[in-house]
């Protein structure tokens, strides 16, 4: 679509001031556009730091308040909460994600007793934090087993929806779980807690920091790729899609993020349903260390945001949701 030319037409001209290219801006940020990822630890008084995530931090229960009270104020929409297992608290079955007691169970009654529905909850739904192992489900021999997978999975989504989490977000990708987990919520009565599907989950390596952050990164064993995404394919995220769909997700995930806008772009044009993407650990941290060495200018910061608006996503998982306005300003 050419719509006139060389010296009628110059582009420039929308460009020359501030105020003009405010004008025609096609996309933009607000706080609205964001979900905060939460590292928890158990014990009192910590706020930990995590050696490849710089300015991200585990917190103990009794440190949370102020983080949430900060995103509340900020209007950010959600948070996600990813726990720090103790290593003697891990085994073969991953059997911590059901125990009541567990810090992410306290974690979301400590924040909706206090909070109320100031602000969403979202959780992983996946074994890996549990496992001994680090993967996300039961294992025989070097395999996650899908179906005994799932039984422990519906468990775990039942047992944060009593605990009051607003979003259920499997992180799993074994087959058919959005469908068994919906059945299961509504069965039990939780028929208006929400699914967050991470359909689109590649076997990446960009998720490193984050397994150093979860302490799963020195137990995982071989790699996932016999259950997350190839990163050669992009069809194969229109299928699974469509199958999480069906099986009821009221919104999906792609992950990581900037290497995946093509992805999420192919989602968006194809369903019409919310499409959230997840700027995951490894995008942060090259961020980071490229901004602290001086490499890249931290504007970079909301370039990289903005790109996913761009793509289509309706809101971004990023460790930058804290610090937002001094990155839009
Ligand atoms: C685990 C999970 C992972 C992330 C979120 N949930 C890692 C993995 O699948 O190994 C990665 C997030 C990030 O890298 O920031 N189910």
């Amino acid at each position: 679509m050419i719509t006139g030319k060389f010296p009628n037409l110059r582009l420039r001209r929308s460009r020359k001031n501030d105020w003009s290219r405010r004008l025609v801006e096609e996309n933009n940020l607000t706080s609205n556009d964001f979900i905060l990822p939460i590292f928890l630890i158990n014990g009192k008084n910590k706020k930990q730091s995590i050696k490849s995530m710089p300015h991200v931090y585990r917190y103990t229960i009794d440190k949370l308040s102020p983080v949430i009270e900060k995103a509340i104020k900020k209007k950010l929409p959600m948070v996600a909460l990813f726990p720090y297992i103790e290593k003697k608290k891990k085994n073969f079955l991953g059997t911590e994600a059901l125990n009541e007691d567990n810090l992410v169970c306290k974690a979301i009654q400590t924040i909706k007793h206090k909070f109320k529905n100031d602000i969403g909850i979202m959780c992983d739904v996946a074994l890996d934090p549990y496992t001994s192992h680090g993967h996300d489900g039961i294992m025989n021999k070097d395999s996650v087993l899908n179906d005994e997978t799932i039984k422990i999975l519906k468990e775990q989504s039942l047992l944060q929806a009593q605990m009051g989490c607003d979003v259920i977000a499997p992180s799993d990708m074994m087959d058919g779980r959005i469908g068994v987990i919906r059945k299961y919520l509504d069965k039990n009565g939780y028929q208006m807690t929400q699914i967050l599907s991470y359909a689109v989950k590649y076997a990446s390596n960009f998720y490193g920091p984050f397994r150093d952050a979860v302490g799963t990164n020195n137990l995982l064993k071989g790699n996932k790729k016999k259950y997350q995404m190839d990163f050669r394919n992009s069809n194969e995220s229109l299928r699974e899609v469509a199958l999480d769909i069906k099986e009821g997700a009221d919104m999906i995930m792609v992950k990581p993020g900037l290497p995946y806008l093509d992805i999420i772009r192919l989602v968006k044009d194809n369903f019409k349903i919310p499409v959230m993407a997840y700027q995951v650990s490894g995008e942060y941290s090259l961020l980071m260390n490229g901004i602290y060495k001086k490499i890249i200018n931290e504007d970079v910061i909301l370039e990289s945001l903005i790109s996913f608006k761009r793509a289509g996503t309706s809101a971004i998982v990023s460790y930058f949701a804290d610090r937002l306005d001094k990155i839009i300003r």
